[in-house]
């Protein structure tokens, strides 16, 4: 009731699609009464879905409702549920402008990172790297995973399992702010195609022995070590993420 929204209160900008996936669909819109620089994001199923679907984006809602508010996470503005018997839902969200770190990084960053590489081939290592990179971009990228901990810790203080944490699902708000998006029990379900098509990586890696996962060619031996922390097969043994958090900041002089 708190977060229920009226569908005249709100417009969707049909021809400005944020984001897709097998079943689901965000757009850009309005909220009534607002300048148009307000922007939000409604999340939305395609037509003619499963009511399974439809379910699916009840409970994702439910979480974001469970969840309140945190600098990291999408903020959840309301929901328009008045068309539930129909098959529809709305779910208003703040926007953030810049979109998805996924795409921020095979963009903006891997342009600013190609340019670095080409310049410095022959004089720096690997282990000089990361500096390079910060003295280039701030920090942004130990800044973004410090915010992306804190944001996965009030996850943890809610007691909700996000499932499925990866760039494509870190929103930029603005280029020193990144935000969670898209948990709760729905993403297995509104993000299905992810798994389906997006194999960036050419390597058939469900069929290779573990240790050729190797060193990715950035991080350092001590990231690399908190990256096979994290992949313990005891969860008892990988760390939460305020240990992660804790990690970046000292390995990176970063302040609090
Ligand atoms: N893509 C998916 N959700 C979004 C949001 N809230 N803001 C901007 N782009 C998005």
């Amino acid at each position: 009731q708190e977060f229920e929204i009226k569908w005249e209160d709100f417009t969707i900008l049909e021809d400005q699609k944020l984001g897709e996936g097998a079943f689901g669909i965000v757009f850009k819109g309005q909220l009534a009464g607002h300048s148009n620089t307000d922007n939000i994001a409604v999340k939305t199923t395609k037509p003619k879905v499963d009511r399974s679907i439809l379910l699916a984006l009840m409970s994702e809602l439910k979480v974001m409702i469970h969840l309140e508010m945190h600098e990291n996470i999408v903020q959840l503005l309301g929901a328009c549920t008045e068309f539930l018997r129909e098959g529809r839902v709305y779910v208003l969200v703040e926007y953030c402008p810049l979109g998805s770190l996924d795409l921020h990084l095979r963009t903006t960053v891997r342009t600013k990172l190609d340019n670095l590489v080409s310049i410095n081939e022959q004089t720096i290592t690997n282990q000089e790297i990361p500096g390079t990179i910060d003295s280039l971009s701030g920090n942004v990228f130990v800044n973004w995973a410090v915010q992306i901990a804190r944001g996965m810790q009030h996850l943890e203080s809610k007691r909700v399992i996000h499932g499925d944490l990866a760039t494509r699902n870190v929103l930029l708000y603005s280029e020193n702010h990144v935000k969670i998006t898209d948990f709760g029990l729905s993403r297995q379900l509104l993000n299905y195609d992810n798994y389906v098509k997006q194999s960036q990586t050419k390597l058939p890696w469900r069929w290779l022995a573990i240790e050729t996962l190797s060193r990715p060619k950035f991080a350092s031996e001590e990231i690399y070590k908190v990256m096979m922390r994290c992949w313990e097969f005891d969860p008892e043994m990988r760390p939460d993420f305020k240990h992660i958090e804790d990690v970046l900041r000292t390995l990176f002089q970063f302040p609090s």
